[in-house]
């Protein structure tokens, strides 16, 4: 397998190999009480960082719309129809986070569509490190996904009664004939068709699992790929009750005044833009800090020898200490900048952009491995930052609450409806968002990890030179649209497969 991003190989590497080793993930103990205090890293940088604050001559392009780069998306049309009959039922389990199991929806579809199958609603396995068991129809508007592909394929709930045997659990208590576990990763038309159409006409049903990443995104047909597309960008939408808090959460940072007033709740239920206060803007920091990442990172974040030893013992539980990085040193780890961020590091790039103290931050984050102590660094560079917890009331939370997968889209949802966006670590949020935002033409920061993790060991580096570095290394990482290369994913980048020239 060839990779091209590093991201992509932690991250594939974690999702292979963690289900396997996961059951003690809960005897883990928990760090927030090994950690006394996180101290900041690059205290020279952050004392000038806060100094020059209010002093910011804010660019002036910092906030404004991404220019018109030419590129609109396709026109979708189903250019083959759908065929009269069908060879027989598609199931597939899909594994991993809500990002990763969105690909394997669009990717079914695709197969469908190979296969000329009907597709039954995709089943999501319970990751085990995020331990989340909601359905598709808990997640995604399962009506409007049938409805948007119905000239495509044809999509069922539930398996008919004659094949109802063909569950999750039968497959993992034996070998059976239906099961196709084989695929290769990234594999071609031509495999599914020789491998999975016998088994769908000799039994009427095939569930291929695993099923993650085993579609290629090259030399695929133009129509396949605008549809997988199409899936992923229009016919994949959250369930009403997420879209609807997620509204909220939007309303809220952009008229932050209107929430502290009495008849707040009041006039939730009117439409914001009919008030005449102008609305704010407002940038969603994405970051993904949790243990597992942390551990499997290998790097250094600054908690000290108590949360060394924390880390290095949980990537003996987790993986028996087979984690490829930790053969590296910190540094060497970080000026090749494989390291993720730390709040700190992110809220000093956020302010060598130029971002400053009036900056409205909203943090798409679920646990933050260290808790408060992490995130306070970035907090005293952005003391307007808010997140779910901030913005939402209990009772809004509690039908979301402790459940990973709706946590995460609702974070999407907001994130999509932001001004800005920038995540702290390559990874499979990041990369749906960053492909999301390109197809919408929105504005997206995409850290530049080599550049930053040089930057970031030169512990003598006065704000101002850093400044310049951060502007002359993030120049063209605003945004501007990136056509894919071979290998890379059409849901990351999906022009030109999926976007052509206006
Ligand atoms: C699927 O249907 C189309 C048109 O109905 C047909 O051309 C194609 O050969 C079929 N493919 C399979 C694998 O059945
Ligand atoms: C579909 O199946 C029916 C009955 O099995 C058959 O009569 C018909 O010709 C088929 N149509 C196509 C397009 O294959
Ligand atoms: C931002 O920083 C300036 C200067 O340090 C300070 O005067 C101002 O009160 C700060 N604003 C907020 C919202 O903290
Ligand atoms: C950093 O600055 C100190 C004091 O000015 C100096 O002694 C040290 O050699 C410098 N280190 C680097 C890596 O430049």
């Amino acid at each position: 397998m060839k990779f091209r991003r590093k991201g992509e190989v932690a991250l594939f590497f974690v999702l292979l190999i963690s289900p396997i080793f996961l059951a003690s993930a809960d005897n883990s103990p928990n760090l927030y009480s090994e950690l006394l205090s996180v101290k900041p890293r690059h205290s020279n940088l952050l004392k000038d960082a806060l100094k020059s604050e209010n002093s910011n001559d804010e660019p002036s392009e910092l906030w404004s719309p991404l220019p018109d780069q030419g590129w609109r998306p396709c026109g979708i049309n189903a250019r083959a129809e759908k065929p009269a009959n069908s060879t027989g039922y598609l199931q597939v389990f899909l594994d991993g986070g809500l990002n990763q199991q969105r690909m394997g929806i669009c990717d079914a579809v695709a197969v469908a569509k190979i296969l000329n199958a009907t597709l039954v609603i995709p089943l999501l396995e319970v990751n085990p490190v995020w331990k989340d068991s909601s359905s598709f129809e808990e997640i995604f508007d399962v009506d409007h996904f049938i409805e948007a592909l119905k000239d495509d394929i044809s999509i069922v709930k539930e398996l008919p009664y004659e094949y109802a045997w063909s569950t999750r659990e039968f497959y993992s208590t034996a070998i059976r004939e239906t099961r196709v576990k084989t695929a290769p990763v990234h594999a071609s038309v031509h495999w599914f068709s020789d491998n999975v159409l016998p088994v769908l006409e000799s039994y009427g049903i095939a569930a291929i699992s695993p099923f993650s990443h085993r579609l290629a995104f090259d030399n695929m047909p133009e129509d396949l790929q605008r549809l997988r597309c199409k899936v992923n960008f229009q016919a994949l939408t959250f369930v009403p009750h997420i879209r609807a808090l997620g509204d909220a959460l939007v309303s809220r940072l952009r008229y932050p005044s209107l929430r502290t007033e009495p008849e707040h709740r009041i006039l939730q239920q009117f439409s914001y833009r009919k008030l005449s206060r102008e609305p704010q803007k407002f940038v969603v920091l994405h970051l993904r800090f949790d243990k597992d990442m942390a551990a499997h990172s290998a790097c250094d974040f600054g908690g000290g020898k108590a949360e060394k030893l924390a880390l290095a013992r949980y990537r003996q539980e987790m993986w028996q200490g087979r984690v490829l990085n930790s053969q590296f040193t910190d540094e060497e780890l970080r000026s090749q900048g494989r390291c993720p961020m730390t709040p700190e590091e992110v809220g000093l790039l956020l302010a060598a952009l130029g971002f400053d103290n009036s900056t409205r931050l909203y943090l798409a984050s679920h646990k933050v491995y260290g808790g408060k102590a992490r995130l306070d660094t970035l907090r005293r560079l952005f003391p307007l930052m808010e997140d779910k917890k901030s913005l939402a009331s209990l009772e809004e939370r509690a039908r979301i609450k402790g459940k990973a997968s709706l946590l995460a889209a609702l974070d999407y949802y907001i994130s999509m409806h932001s001004d800005i966006f920038i995540s702290a670590s390559p990874g499979n949020m990041h990369n749906a968002l960053v492909g999301h935002r390109t197809y919408e033409s929105l504005k997206t920061i995409r850290p530049n990890m080599g550049s930053l993790g040089q930057l970031f060991l030169d512990k003598n580096m006065s704000w101002v030179d850093f400044r310049q570095a951060v502007a002359e290394g993030h120049h063209y990482r605003h945004g501007q649209l990136r056509l894919r290369k071979p290998k890379q994913s059409i849901y990351t980048y999906p022009a030109p497969d999926c976007m052509c020239r206006a």
